[in-house]
């Protein structure tokens, strides 16, 4: 199953995040590939992620026979509100060389010419959009208009925020990545600008940020009925509503788990009772 962008670029239906893997990113991202993931999402950031170790595992892979092209590429601009001090660019130059140069440094960890989806990881400010948001969505439109990136996109972004951007940018997202709370219905306000202006959601942190809801009665009657695991649940209810999930699982037994998720089918009924669970 893929999913496919208002640009008309072909998204795989699950991602790989390779958040918080450390020294460990190189193999599991190794073998989330071999088990069968076909995107994989990093930021350029080095708290949080090992870009270049990303990077390594995909030489390893090409050196395989898997090649690049066969992969979903996905990676973040972060600024330096969200860094250390191993900023990969130029912490003192301009927002747009910052982004110009963390783009570079990711091309590079990569070991590609290309990115398939680039985002901007936060919007600087908590509510509306400032100057400093505008100034580094042009740069990435820029990125976009090269060529060098087949999609645009924001992460930990408000509705109204997505909302304005989408009224006012030269060029819209084509993808967003949001923490997906039950409580919020699923981010349910989100998604629906992303149904309206034809927008990839993706859904990040789906069982860390529900683990409550996800022992619920419901599901686990959901989960018996279909003889699935309280996990392939809900990714299965995530794919159902057309959100793109992400998992950031260690072992290869949930790799093969959650991807097995996609085999399995809701009922219309079970999947509006998981999206009204915790309302
Ligand atoms: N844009 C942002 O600001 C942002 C923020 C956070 C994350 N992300 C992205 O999203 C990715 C995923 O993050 P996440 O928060 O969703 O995941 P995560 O924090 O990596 O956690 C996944 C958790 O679910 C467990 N799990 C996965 N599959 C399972 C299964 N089948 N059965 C039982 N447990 C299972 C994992 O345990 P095991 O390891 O034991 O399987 C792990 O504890 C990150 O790696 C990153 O790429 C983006």
């Amino acid at each position: 199953m893929r999913l496919t962008t208002y640009n008309q670029v072909s998204v795989p239906s699950f991602m790989y995040g390779t958040a918080w893997k450390k020294d460990a990113t190189a193999p599991l991202v190794q073998l989330a590939v071999e088990s069968g993931f076909t995107a994989i999402d990093a930021a350029n950031q080095l708290i949080h992620y090992q870009e270049a170790l990303v990077g390594a595992a995909l030489q390893s892979l090409a050196q395989k026979g898997i090649q690049r092209e066969t992969l979903f590429l996905q990676t973040k601009f972060t600024s330096a509100d969200g860094q250390d001090h191993r900023t990969p660019y130029d912490a003192s130059a301009d927002l747009t060389t910052q982004v110009r140069q963390s783009f570079d440094s990711s091309l590079n960890h990569l070991h590609t010419d290309y990115l398939d989806s680039y985002v901007l990881h936060a919007p600087f400010s908590r509510r509306g959009l400032g100057e400093a948001d505008w100034e580094v969505w042009a740069a990435m439109e820029e990125l976009y208009q090269s060529g060098k990136t087949k999609m645009i996109g924001i992460s930990n972004v408000t509705a109204p925020q997505l909302a304005l951007l989408c009224q006012q940018a030269t060029i819209r997202p084509m993808m967003v990545q949001n923490r997906c709370f039950a409580a919020l219905a699923w981010d349910k306000q989100v998604r629906e600008i992303c149904r309206a202006n034809g927008i990839i959601y993706q859904g990040f942190s789906l069982l860390t940020a529900n683990q409550q809801i996800i022992s619920d009665p419901a599901i686990r009657m959901i989960a018996q009925r279909i003889g699935a695991s309280l996990a392939q649940v809900i990714f299965r209810f995530a794919m159902q509503v057309g959100m793109l999930p992400l998992t950031g699982t260690t072992r290869e037994q949930h790799m093969k788990e959650d991807l097995a998720a996609e085999q399995f089918l809701l009922t219309d009924d079970e999947v509006q009772r998981i999206e009204m669970i915790a309302l």
